[in-house]
């Protein structure tokens, strides 16, 4: 079942998350809602809040495609293809972000047709619980590394845009102005 997508303006992508005490059913279907949401809308990762949840749950799929070199990931030690390991579908997320900082374009499917240069580490460790109750420690780069430090922002209630530099500030806030005028 495809979900409304919270665009920006809206309060709840501003408030941190509660995190995620039992899984259940619902949450079970929540999570394939989820992904099928963000498919549907060609995102590569999408949290609760963006569905008007607030609650500490993410689900993310990066094709293969996007960053050949990238592809090799660290799973609880051992190097592991990406592949098998995508979608992931987490809750109560940790994250430790490390190494040099990167810039990097992103957008989001909450802030509709604004994409922007955000500095961030290159590198990410990363617990995540899956749905399961299995536990995932990651260490990662690339696209990957990117997507979980912009998802689990969400969970915290800020926004790609909060991180743009000063440079970039007066061009951005001129059209998320814009895109708040269009959305009322
Ligand atoms: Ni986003």
């Amino acid at each position: 079942m495809l979900l409304p997508i919270t665009q920006y303006g809206d309060p709840i992508l501003r408030v941190p998350c509660a995190p995620v005490e039992h899984v259940d059913l619902e949450m079970n279907t929540l999570g394939v809602n989820m992904l099928e949401t963000m498919y549907a809308a060609e995102g590569i990762g999408l949290a609760a809040p963006q569905v008007g949840l607030s609650i500490r749950m993410v689900v993310i799929d990066i094709p293969e495609d996007e960053e050949e070199e990238m592809s090799m990931v660290t799973v609880n030690g051992e190097q592991r293809a990406m592949r098998d390991i995508m979608p992931l579908v987490f809750i109560n997320p940790e994250l430790e972000p490390y190494g040099k900082q990167g810039l990097c374009t992103e957008g989001c499917l909450s802030v509709r047709g604004i994409r922007s240069q955000v500095m961030r580490p290159e590198r990410v460790r990363a617990k995540l619980t899956r749905l399961d109750g299995t536990v995932l420690e990651i260490d990662c780069g690339g696209l990957l590394a990117r997507c979980l430090q912009h998802e689990c922002d969400h969970l915290e209630g800020r926004l790609f845009t909060d991180r743009v530099s000063s440079a970039a500030r007066v061009t951005l806030t001129k059209r998320l102005k814009n895109l708040l005028h269009r959305g009322q």
